[in-house]
């Protein structure tokens, strides 16, 4: 297991690590919540699937950078901060703690604290 499991949320399975392709964003839900998985330069993320300027699919976008960006207008959201570096979108989206265990990427719904799990 990689990186810290914080907070009270259970870390839920939610793909394979040979599943994940690089720069290939993959919806998932973990609990209800939708959350895109991201391998970016042999790490892995997971952000809040949902734009915060409007209510699209972030895994719909492309991942570029560190970064996926919003398909529908452009926004692109850091994947280690959640933060926006260009406009239309103004607000952060959440991001989650990843860990794998073995070949399981698990994700938990708390903030993520780490750089990323290992890919
Ligand atoms: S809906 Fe994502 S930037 Fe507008």
């Amino acid at each position: 297991m990689t990186g810290p499991i914080t907070g009270s949320a259970t870390a839920t399975r939610v793909a394979a690590v040979g599943d994940l392709a690089e720069g290939v964003p993959v919806r998932v839900e973990v609990a209800g919540t939708p959350v895109c998985l991201v391998r970016s330069r042999g790490e892995l993320f997971a952000v809040g699937d949902r734009c915060s300027h409007a209510d699209v699919s972030l895994a719909e976008g492309d991942v570029e950078e560190g970064a996926v960006e919003c398909w529908l207008h452009g926004s692109r959201f850091d994947l280690r901060t959640g933060r926006p570096s260009g406009l239309p979108a103004t607000k952060p989206i959440p991001t989650y703690t990843v860990t794998t265990e073995g070949d399981d990427v698990l994700v938990a719904l708390t903030p993520s604290t780490s750089t990323g799990g290992t890919a």
